[in-house]
């Protein structure tokens, strides 16, 4: 099979066909995760909590996300490779250009990934034009868990729910060629992927967006202490963690996860 790119990933929206995304941080994960199906692999900053063993993930580095895209990197023969942009590394549009461009050459990602809402328009138009490509990252955001409060539900509220709307056709304006949407509730995942026309992919945002991602460590049973509502432990019932991913894989593009118990309404 011919490796993902941008445009498979648009034409998957199109076809209405499941796009099955997963973080990994390593080569030997990576193999397992690509050899499952995964169409999209992230380099998340999540790495600072499940690698790191930090509570959140602002302490995470633009090297640390460097040297695990590298690793993830040698591990991929055809998912597409994305890489998070750590906290603060893309505080103005030269500083976001000049990480992602070292995401790019020294991790070999193939998009970048950063966090906010109408405050990153600038950032996304100006990595856009220097055909940087770019996922936009809505609802909850971890790196702004101490300005939040903790890790909650977003957009309840009718008029955050529009505002959201509004603000991810604002990114997709500015060249975000896919929007990842965090923990909120189904109905607002549903009305974001049909406002778009780039792929939608969700992480506790219900079963009607185009793609589904997770942690790596939280499917395979490894996270100790409390699970996000949205988590699945794909170990049961497998023997496996490859066996594990497949099923996983499989349960996305057949639209069997998430499960109600698995959503926010
Ligand atoms: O860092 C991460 O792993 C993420 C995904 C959970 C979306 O941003
Ligand atoms: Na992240």
């Amino acid at each position: 099979e011919p490796p993902v790119n941008v445009s498979t990933l648009h034409k998957m929206k199109e076809a209405g066909d499941a796009i099955a995304c997963l973080t990994a941080y390593d080569a030997s994960y990576a193999m397992l995760v690509d050899n499952a199906g995964t169409d999209l692999v992230l380099v998340g900053d999540s790495l600072g909590m499940v690698i790191q063993g930090h509570d959140t993930t602002v302490p995470v580095t633009v090297d640390d996300i460097i040297y695990h895209t590298r690793n993830v990197a040698r591990g991929l023969r055809r998912a597409f490779l994305v890489a998070d942009m750590p906290f603060m590394s893309y505080r103005n549009p030269d500083q976001a250009l000049e990480n992602s461009v070292a995401l790019m050459q020294e991790g070999g990602a193939m998009m970048i990934k950063l966090e906010g809402g109408d405050s990153q328009i600038e950032i996304v138009k100006h990595l856009a034009r220097h055909d940087i490509p770019v996922c936009a990252h809505l609802g909850l955001k971890p790196q702004s868990v101490h300005k939040i409060g903790g890790f909650k539900v977003q957009g309840r509220e009718p008029e955050k729910a529009q505002h959201m709307i509004d603000s991810a056709q604002r990114l997709q304006d500015a060249g975000a060629d896919i929007v990842l949407l965090e923990c909120v509730p189904n109905e607002l995942g549903k009305a974001v992927t049909e406002a778009l026309d780039v792929p939608v992919i969700g992480i506790g945002a219900g079963p009607d967006v185009d793609g589904q991602i997770l942690v790596l460590y939280d499917i395979l049973d490894i996270t100790t202490g409390r699970t996000p509502r949205f988590v699945k432990n794909f170990m049961a019932g497998h023997d496996s963690p490859g066996v594990a991913l497949q099923s996983y894989v499989q349960a996305v593009k057949n639209r069997d996860y998430p499960a109600p118990e698995h959503c926010f309404s």
